[in-house]
């Protein structure tokens, strides 16, 4: 019987556990949201997640594992997200998965949060082959990355301030959207007239790979400041916000692609779930004869399946083990990681 891993993620707002078996795939996950909690204030509150990851984590891993119909001793390995995220947060996913794997007398192995989403297309069905550039979008992160193997990861560019999804939620907060805004900000787009305002694009001609978004927030408050906040015209902003966004991103990963001679393209991180940049790179990358892979929409943002699958395949190559004595890495560079073994 090949292994079975159970993964638990805990870095920011989701609680989330899945199992995976080598060989067979996925076998179950559940996610609890705390977006309800966060939303009153306008963001996360460190502490409140914490406590609520406490609440939720014992009774995803039971639910999970009735929906496998699976018992714990059949479990082999334990993945935990090890960073980088909320100090607090990560605590309750590496405590709990180590407790139980020591309980289980089985290995237990952190994971680095970005991995996961980088990996997470490969769960997908068709999946990328290795070597492949990954365009990595989240709340906290905008980085493009040669990936030639599991754990060798070539960081070409990233952004020099916001993460475009923090460009997505901080132009949404301006034109009054609830938090997170990225997929408020996208649905009220599509009420937007194109062409009706234009909006910076930072960088977009930059030469190199990296980003920057803090411009376009800048431009987005004078334009909220300056347009009259009628229904209508905070549609035409979110469509502007938007296009400007998903031209940089869009532009960008064209080009890693074609100084790389590389033609598989993959889109892991929240942002990854919006329609239009997903509309947009499989028409421009594969107007070039390329082709895009994305995780399924459930997988774009924080969820237990990544953890468990780069668990999955890290302790297939014996990188897990029974010490049990763990740290942290709220701050945690994705190239500084490479493989154990
Ligand atoms: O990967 P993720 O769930 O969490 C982090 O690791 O950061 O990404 C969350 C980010 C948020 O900024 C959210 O607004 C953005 O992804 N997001 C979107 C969409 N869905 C989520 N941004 C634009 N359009 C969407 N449809
Ligand atoms: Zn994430």
């Amino acid at each position: 019987m090949s292994k079975i891993t159970l993964g638990i993620e805990s870095s920011c707002d989701e609680t989330g556990v899945a199992l995976y078996q080598m060989g067979r795939g996925l076998l179950a996950h559940t996610l609890h949201s705390q977006i309800a909690l966060h939303s009153e204030y306008g963001g996360v509150v460190p502490e409140l997640a914490s406590r609520d990851h406490v609440r939720h984590i014992t009774p995803l891993i039971r639910q999970t594992l009735n929906l496998a119909d699976l018992t714990l001793p059949q479990i082999d390995g334990i993945a935990y997200t090890q960073g980088p995220g909320l100090g607090g947060a990560l605590l309750v996913g590496a405590s709990v998965a180590n407790a139980l794997a020591r309980a289980l007398d089985i290995p237990s192995i952190g994971i680095h949060h970005l991995e996961g989403h980088l990996l997470s297309p490969l769960l997908a069905d068709p999946a990328p082959e290795f070597p492949f550039i990954a365009l990595l979008v989240s709340g906290g992160h905008t980085q493009l990355m040669r990936v030639n193997g599991i754990g060798d990861y070539i960081l070409l560019g990233e952004t020099l301030d916001d993460a475009a999804g923090e460009a997505f939620d901080k132009s949404a907060k301006l034109l009054g959207l609830d938090y997170p805004g990225g997929p408020e900000l996208a649905k009220l787009a599509t009420r937007g007239t194109p062409g009706k305002f234009k909006l910076p694009r930072p960088m977009l001609n930059s030469g190199d790979l990296d980003f920057s978004f803090s411009g376009l927030k800048t431009a987005v408050l004078t334009l909220t400041r300056e347009q009259p906040q009628d229904e209508q015209t905070r549609a035409d902003i979110a469509h502007a916000t938007q296009e400007a966004i998903i031209d940089v991103l869009a532009h960008k990963a064209r080009v890693a692609l074609a100084q790389s001679g590389l033609s598989q393209l993959v889109v892991a991180g929240g942002v990854g779930a919006n329609r239009l940049l997903r509309e947009r790179l499989d028409v421009e990358i594969g107007k070039r004869g390329g082709k895009v892979f994305y995780p399924a929409m459930e997988f774009c943002t924080d969820n237990g399946a990544m953890i468990a699958f780069a668990g999955a395949l890290r302790l297939d190559r014996h990188e897990g083990d029974k010490n049990y004595r763990f740290n942290i890495h709220p701050r945690w560079p994705l190239m500084d990681i490479g493989l154990k073994n």
